[in-house]
């Protein structure tokens, strides 16, 4: 079973993410395809797509909103399940819902479960103006990810994928 994994990361936070859902995915004998959402493949042949962006200023990365635009129709046949890495700190901030707006994409594509995981964030590959802001929220630096967390999502979707 090929399932796509496409992803938009400006500085490979949620790249990484993407990664390593698709090693646990292959644990399963799922058949992973992970890619940058800029290079990805469209989703018709495949049997389930995970889409997933950082979040910049409460919205996914363009590349993630553009891709689920242009495939909106095959996406919405077939299962799918979007991640967004964004909040950071610990306890991480934003909370929950409040880190991110999906809604116009989930109303296109309907997706299983739309899970907001924590990212990271080295203020050393930032830019000057994300810098300015970053400083002006006082956003902590680290890396924040939970992987067992990313494991235990990645294997919610396996479970899924499996038993249809
Ligand atoms: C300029 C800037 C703005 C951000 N805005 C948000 C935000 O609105 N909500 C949020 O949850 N995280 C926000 N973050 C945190 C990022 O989403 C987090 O660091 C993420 O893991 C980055 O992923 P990437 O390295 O794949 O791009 C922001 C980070 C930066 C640098």
């Amino acid at each position: 079973m090929r399932v796509l994994v496409a992803i938009a990361s400006k500085h490979g936070a949620t790249a990484e993410i993407g990664e390593r859902i698709g090693r646990r995915l292959s644990e399963h004998g799922i058949e992973p395809l992970v890619v940058d959402v800029a290079d990805a493949p469209s989703p018709a042949g495949f049997a389930a797509a995970v889409l997933g962006s950082g979040v910049y200023a409460g919205s996914w990365i363009k590349a993630a909103k553009n891709y689920v635009e242009t495939h909106d129709e095959v996406l919405a046949e077939i299962p799918v399940w979007f991640l967004s890495s964004g909040p950071i700190g610990d306890p991480p901030k934003p909370e929950g819902e409040k880190a991110v707006d999906v809604t116009e994409l989930t109303a296109k594509v309907d997706p299983q479960r739309h899970a907001i995981l924590s990212g990271a964030l080295d203020k050393g590959k930032l830019n000057l103006a994300e810098r300015a802001i970053v400083a002006a929220v006082r956003a902590p630096e680290g890396d924040f990810r939970d992987w067992d967390a990313i494991d235990d999502w990645a294997d919610e979707i396996a479970t899924v994928l499996l038993q249809n």
